[in-house]
């Protein structure tokens, strides 16, 4: 039996993960692949001593090592985020490895680069962990909806944030309460500014645009906002009026123009993402000849992530055995077909908007708040008033009919403007059923 070596880069939660299931499931990928999957070197500067169960693997605390293995195939590059990871997986190809990632940050920025390298090379890139964890959406985009052109892309795709909007709307706390929480648990990173600013979603976004359109999306590409202004009243409402709040990932396939943008929505209940709670992720496409396609399972973890990395490896196996690499396009479209990415301006935008103004409590306030709103041409559909607060304020909460960006900005930066508006103003928009 043909045997394939690994090496992994990185001996964290996934570096871990994908060995013990490198380990575990060894019989059932030969019986898949007709090779013997072996892990023959760790490389990481901080693990003294591989676990008793990893005998017989080496552990090196150079990654360079592993690209001056003539013995090694496959070189894991898990330690996340742009360098080294970046020179590390660069040298690797050119050392003639396959590379298996599952770096979100580094691919959506420097995916191009990687991929360029690995065609002159002939070796191949996988990803598949890099966006949804466990769910095997790279695969789904790249074979699997291979037939469809994708009219649209929505997601819930950072666990994280999903975990504290969950939890603020079962249990009413406050955002920062939350993340701390979620920190002390350890499901937040310590430094969790790119799950709860949406950057990490951004990441994924452009991954996933970038494979489903054919174009060369760059971050710069997507409107990011993220969800560290939600406070137990927006969710409050939004319960009221049936809705959840989830930060959601979002790619409307106009033709010859999309939308990419991330930001907190208002997501009416009786839609499949607002049923997506705790740590999951939930991926929803449109196909044009498939129709509505759903991923559901859990985004981050040792083990589900491990369960990516190795698919990826296996994949490659495959294809090395039979002489086919590069038999499927990395980014599912062949490299000279990715065009430029031609994204729709946010201005243009339309849909329905909830604001949480917050104003003085005085006579004429709401009046000057709606004639702003009906001078930029916005309707409003309901207003909530609530208890004054102890500076004097209360907030408004206004939902208005569908709306244009444009136009709504115009408005905010006027209220916003204004001394009865001591604060800025909450703005979340909200996802309309289909009809
Ligand atoms: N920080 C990510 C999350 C991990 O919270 O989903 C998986 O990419």
């Amino acid at each position: 039996m043909k045997t394939i070596n690994v090496g992994i880069i990185g001996f964290g939660t996934v570096g871990s993960g994908t060995a013990e299931v490198l380990r575990q499931q060894t019989e059932n990928l030969s019986n898949k692949t007709g090779c013997l999957i072996r892990l023959k070197t760790v490389a990481d500067i901080v693990t003294k001593e591989l676990p008793p169960q990893f005998a017989g693997v080496e552990l090196s605390r150079d990654a360079a090592s592993l690209f001056a293995d003539p013995e090694i195939d496959i070189v894991v590059e898990l330690i996340g985020g742009i360098e080294p990871a970046r020179t590390f997986i660069l040298k690797a190809i050119a050392a003639g490895k396959h590379v298996v990632t599952a770096n979100k940050a580094l691919i959506s920025q420097h995916g191009m680069e990687i991929f360029t390298a690995a065609a002159e090379r002939n070796v191949e890139v996988g990803f598949e962990a890099s966006v949804g964890g466990g769910i095997p959406v790279i695969k789904a985009l790249k074979e699997g909806l291979a037939a469809n052109r994708i009219d649209s892309i929505m997601g819930i795709v950072n666990g994280t944030s999903n975990y504290i909007l969950n939890k603020m709307t079962e249990e009413g706390v406050p955002f920062a309460e939350v993340l701390k929480e979620a920190q002390a648990k350890g499901y937040a990173e310590a430094d969790p500014t790119y799950d709860v600013e949406g950057i990490d979603t951004a990441h994924k976004l452009v991954i996933l645009m970038t494979m489903a359109y054919g174009m060369s999306v760059q971050l710069a590409d997507v409107s990011i906002e993220g969800i560290t202004a939600i406070e137990p009243v927006d969710i409050e409402f939004a319960r009221d009026f049936g809705y959840r709040i989830k930060l959601l990932a979002i790619s409307v396939n106009h033709g010859d123009h999309v939308e990419a943008r991330v930001h907190p929505t208002l997501v009416p209940v009786s839609h499949m993402l607002a049923n997506i709670g705790g740590a999951y992720n939930g991926i929803h496409f449109q196909g044009d000849m498939v129709g509505n396609v759903l991923f559901y399972g859990l985004g981050a973890g040792k083990m589900p992530t491990g369960s990516a990395v190795v698919a990826d490896i296996v994949d490659i196996a495959r294809n090395i055995d039979r002489g086919s690499i590069n038999r499927v396009p990395s980014l599912s479209y062949l490299p000279e077909k990715i065009g430029p990415a031609r994204i729709t301006p946010m201005s243009e935008l339309r849909c329905p908007y909830y604001f949480r103004i917050t104003a003085a409590d005085q006579p004429g306030v709401l009046s000057t708040l709606a004639g702003i709103l009906g001078k930029n041409g916005i309707s409003i559909e309901s207003v909530i008033q609530m208890g004054r607060q102890k500076q004097g304020t209360v907030p408004v909460m206004i939902r208005t009919y569908e709306a244009r960006e444009s136009a709504v900005q115009a408005a905010l930066a006027e209220i916003d403007g204004l001394e009865i508006c001591p604060a800025k103003t909450v703005k979340i928009r909200i996802l309309q059923e289909e009809k």
